[in-house]
């Protein structure tokens, strides 16, 4: 050991360097620990939207009607369970992660007997180990929007060797002129921070994803509290699919 710090030789190295860049603990980006998320998840009675224990519309819409089947689907930072549970509900065998303890205790109570999986950590990390696809579905909702722009390539890298050929990719991610901070790449480094979230507009999707085929791509439902579902209209409601 020289004691100078010269150790980038391959590409994982180089996205680690970059998690450093945003403080641990002082914005939803942890670096993979759980700190930020698992202080989230403390009070289950604040009025969070996504703690209700509802669907997602998009997702509902096109598992109910039989638009996607499959027998394995995975849900992506699943917080406490609402999606994993709908997809159990509808016949999936699901795996389910998420990086807060908290999330999935509550998950794990909810669900019962359901047939999921729940597991604690950070997808990345599992991606390949704990977390074995192929997958006929993945969804995420609202945990893309919270990585910094270079763990879209772990992000991208993960849905290649988990996605089955002709699976579905269902997301929920903030939309460009709602919620989510619009600041370039960039800027997000400088400051280092993610600003409650990055906002997407539809062609960064597009561009993003462009190895899978858009099957729908709009702003999501406004659903009424009453509603069965979930949907915030400040937020993307997309549906890609894997070409066999
Ligand atoms: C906005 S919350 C959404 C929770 C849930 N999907 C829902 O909509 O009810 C985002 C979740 O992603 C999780 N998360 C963020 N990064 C993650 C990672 N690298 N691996 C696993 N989970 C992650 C967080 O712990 C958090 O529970």
């Amino acid at each position: 050991m020289d004691g100078i710090d010269r150790h980038i030789r391959a590409t994982e190295d180089l996205l680690t360097l970059l998690d450093g860049l945003f403080a641990p603990g002082a914005d939803r980006w942890t670096a993979g620990a759980a700190g930020w998320w698992d202080d989230f998840y403390t009070d289950r009675s604040r009025p969070v939207p996504f703690f209700a224990d509802k669907p997602d519309e998009h997702l509902a819409a096109w598992v109910d009607t039989g638009r996607i089947t499959g027998r394995r689907a995975l849900d992506l930072g699943c917080g406490p369970g609402r999606n994993a549970r709908h997809l159990a509900a509808n016949g999936f065998e699901v795996d389910a992660v998420d990086l807060s303890p908290r999330a999935v205790a509550w998950a794990r109570e909810a669900t019962g007997a359901a047939p999921v999986r729940y597991l604690c950590g950070n997808a990345f990390d599992l991606a390949g180990t704990e977390l074995t696809g192929p997958y006929d579905l993945i969804h995420d909702s609202g945990c893309f929007h919270h990585l910094p722009p270079h763990r879209r390539i772990s992000y991208l890298a993960l849905l290649d060797r988990l996605l089955a050929p002709g699976g579905h990719f269902t997301l929920t991610c903030f939309a460009a002129g709602g919620m989510g901070s619009e600041l370039p790449d960039a800027e997000l480094y400088r400051t280092g921070a993610l600003h409650g979230g990055l906002a997407y507009g539809a062609e960064s999707l597009r561009a993003i994803f462009a190895g899978l085929t858009v099957r729908e791509l709009r702003r999501m439902r406004d659903e009424a509290p009453e509603s069965p579902y979930f949907g915030e209209p400040f937020l993307w409601a997309a549906v890609f699919r894997r070409e066999a």
